[in-house]
């Protein structure tokens, strides 16, 4: 493995949640139902105000240009073919504008900066860009042990990158950020503001309850903390403690179409994608391309089998 390869594809510390997060899914099983004329199927949804071709989006993940030299853009421009949405990485290495200028539906991510005169600027600018919604990752208040990156003395990017959008900044994770920045957030935004890195149930009601339009069961990839709960396996606890009053988003783990249907099944609004993506930005934007319709393909087929038309119809009943 390369530098590069290990930095995208690593976890925090024995990378037991990382582990975890593909095993949950591999643990399911579907119980499918059977005689429902599920043809033609129909993916499509419509999440905070924005429409996918299928319940998919790109998770936030740093530093394209280290996996390809279209960076960003070459992601972005595959998830506009696609016409799914991708959500930016505050780590981004390309300007917001050039990645809008792809014409892809954005989110942009945010982890909260202490620097709040800085934080509304890059609202501000990310705004004007036309992202549809802001994405805080909360599950970041120091930044993960990830074991492979300390080994490879991987600390930096190397010269010549930068993260594009923070003004010659360092991103900041600052322990002593609480719910009182989120509402200070929520008054700073008109956009949606999405919640992700939410895994207790008491937390997703705490969302609820600040004002977050949706949340995102993410244990970010398992970089963060080793030995975090799988995130397929926080989701239900998470969706009765919301109770349908916003969308539940869950990623981690998630690498073919049954991981989607699965999570579909037992409630999710939508699914995403993190390693998936930037192994397929390898190949560069058809590399992205490639792998978004796989899933697509694959969740479609598995629909049909499962005895549904669209996602809407599958239910938890349906998994074991
Ligand atoms: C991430 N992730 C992430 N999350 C975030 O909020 N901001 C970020 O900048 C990044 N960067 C990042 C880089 C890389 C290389 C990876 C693999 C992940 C976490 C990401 O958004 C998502 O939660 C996970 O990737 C989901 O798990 P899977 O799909 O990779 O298993």
């Amino acid at each position: 493995m390369t530098v590069y390869q290990d930095f995208f594809e690593g976890g925090a510390g024995e990378e037991r949640t990382l582990r975890a997060n593909v095993d949950a899914f591999e643990r399911r099983r579907i119980i499918p139902r059977v005689l429902r004329g599920t043809g033609p199927r129909d993916l499509r949804t419509t999440l905070l105000g924005t429409d996918l071709s299928m319940p998919l989006l790109l998770a936030p993940t740093a530093f394209h240009l280290l996996a390809h030299p279209t960076g960003e853009t070459g992601a972005a421009g595959a998830a506009a073919a696609a016409g799914i949405a991708m959500v930016v990485s505050m780590a981004a290495t390309q300007p917001i504008e050039q990645i809008a200028d792809t014409g892809a539906t954005l989110w942009f991510q945010l982890y909260p900066q202490p620097d709040l005169d800085f934080q509304d600027r890059l609202l501000r600018r990310v705004t004007k860009a036309g992202v549809k919604a802001i994405v805080v990752t909360v599950d970041s208040p120091v930044f993960g042990h990830r074991t492979r990156d300390l080994a490879n003395g991987f600390t930096d990017l190397p010269a010549g990158l930068t993260c594009a959008n923070m003004d010659g900044r360092d991103i900041a994770m600052d322990d002593t950020l609480s719910w009182e920045h989120i509402d200070r957030l929520r008054a700073a935004t008109g956009l949606p503001l999405v919640l992700k890195g939410i895994l207790h149930p008491a937390d997703a009601g705490l969302a609820v309850t600040h004002g977050a339009d949706a949340v995102i069961v993410s244990n970010h990839g398992g970089r963060q903390l080793d030995g975090a709960i799988a995130t397929l396996d926080a989701l239900p606890a998470v969706l009765q403690a919301v109770g349908g009053r916003i969308p539940v988003l869950v990623d981690g783990g998630i690498r073919r179409g049954t991981d989607i249907l699965v999570a579909l099944a037992l409630g999710a609004a939508a699914t995403l994608v993190g390693r998936v993506g930037i192994r397929g930005l390898a190949g560069g934007p058809d590399g992205v391309r490639e792998k978004i319709e796989n899933l697509r393909a694959q969740l479609d087929h598995a629909l049909a089998l499962a005895g549904a038309q669209r996602p809407a119809d599958l239910s938890p009943d349906q998994i074991s």
